[in-house]
């Protein structure tokens, strides 16, 4: 009953109506983890997003606060905050696309496998909320490791029947970002002007650079092509040092998971020619996920893009980049099926 909510809870109420019934403008997002360190600026950045009409702050911590905070943004989006998992269905239902921060981050010396054990529990029982509450929403995993967690959240979509493989994507996006800004420093560029493929998958010798493909067309010297591969596998092995124990990237992942997000739903609008690298079933190697650029579209991932041509050096990289991923989506799988 209207009469027995908050004044701002019935104009808030008003609002959404009107919107309804003039067609709806704008998507309704929520943030799984949204009081984290990547959390709290990536639900900032999203109420800023005009595309997004409403924004549910999950976590099972602290979102009471930051739902208060944000919730005071003179910007489109209606805010609300859910606490704990008794308010996860809650958070769900109705949801366009579901953005994934939970869990725990590195500390100096830790791989990203090594935060398996945690994160793919969490992972799993997020996802089983997904699929009871919005199966048909798009899903942007962030939580580490990428390499295991998308393959586990495909398993419990299958479990569940509401698996679709153009609806699940693991963010890759802050390779691309640092391969973009690392390369245009090389270059003597605005890190706008460049855009550099980030294939294979998120992590160490997985995340693999195509130098060879970077736009616009240049080519690197072989100390460059070395300095270069490397600086962005291990770049956020350099946040989380520089961290020293307070964490990893989350400010820079922020950035790039809105600039992910903003695809998808520029996709899901209907934008023509919307291309961004993502970690996605996929065909385009003989493994059943791989990163690479995909069309992003009303449905989700409508193309998969290929590898397009490879120097020598990027094809003994693929077969490194193949071994390790094997490996950890083969881990993502078991933790489900066993
Ligand atoms: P954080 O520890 O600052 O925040 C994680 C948040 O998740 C916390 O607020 C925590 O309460 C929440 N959380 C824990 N269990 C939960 C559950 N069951 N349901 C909902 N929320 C839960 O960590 P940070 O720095 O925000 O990193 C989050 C994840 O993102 C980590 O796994 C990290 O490795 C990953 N990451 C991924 C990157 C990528 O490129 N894909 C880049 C950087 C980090």
């Amino acid at each position: 009953d209207p009469q027995n909510l908050q004044m701002e809870d019935a104009g808030t109420l008003r609002r959404l109506d009107c919107r309804a019934k003039g067609g709806a403008s704008g998507f309704k997002v929520a943030i799984l983890g949204a009081a984290g360190g990547i959390g709290q600026p990536l639900a900032m950045l999203m109420k800023m997003n005009p595309l997004v009409s409403v924004l549910h702050l999950y976590d099972v911590v602290n979102t009471p606060g930051v739902t208060s905070d944000i919730s005071h943004m003179d910007t489109g989006a209606v805010v609300r905050g859910f606490l704990g998992q008794q308010q996860l269905e809650e958070a769900l239902i109705g949801m366009e696309l579901v953005i994934i921060p939970a869990g725990v981050p590195r500390k100096p010396g830790m791989t990203r496998d090594d935060l398996f054990n945690i994160n793919a529990g969490i992972v799993r029982t997020l996802c089983e909320g997904i699929a009871k509450c919005c199966p048909n929403a798009i899903v942007n995993l962030i939580s580490n490791p990428v390499n295991s967690t998308v393959p586990i959240a495909a398993e419990v979509f299958k479990r569940a029947g509401t698996f679709d493989p153009k609806r699940l994507l693991g963010v890759t996006m802050l390779d691309v970002v640092r391969a973009n800004t690392f390369v245009a420093e090389v270059l003597g560029l605005d890190p706008r002007e460049v855009d550099v493929p980030v294939v294979g998958g998120h992590a160490g010798v997985t995340i693999l650079p195509l130098l060879s493909q970077v736009k616009p067309p240049c080519s690197f010297t072989p100390k460059e092509v070395d300095y270069l591969t490397d600086r962005i596998q291990n770049g956020g092995t350099e946040v989380v040092e520089a961290k020293a124990g307070a964490g990893s990237a989350t400010l820079s992942m922020a950035y790039a998971a809105v600039k992910f997000a903003d695809a998808c739903l520029r996709g899901l609008r209907g934008d023509a020619g919307v291309v961004e690298c993502a970690f996605v079933a996929s065909q385009v190697t003989e493994l059943p996920f791989f990163a690479s650029k995909v069309r992003l579209g009303r449905t989700g991932v409508e193309e998969i893009h290929p590898l397009g041509p490879l120097n020598e050096y990027e094809r003994s990289g693929l077969e490194k980049a193949k071994k390790e991923l094997a490996t950890s989506i083969q881990k993502g799988v078991s933790f489900i099926r066993k």
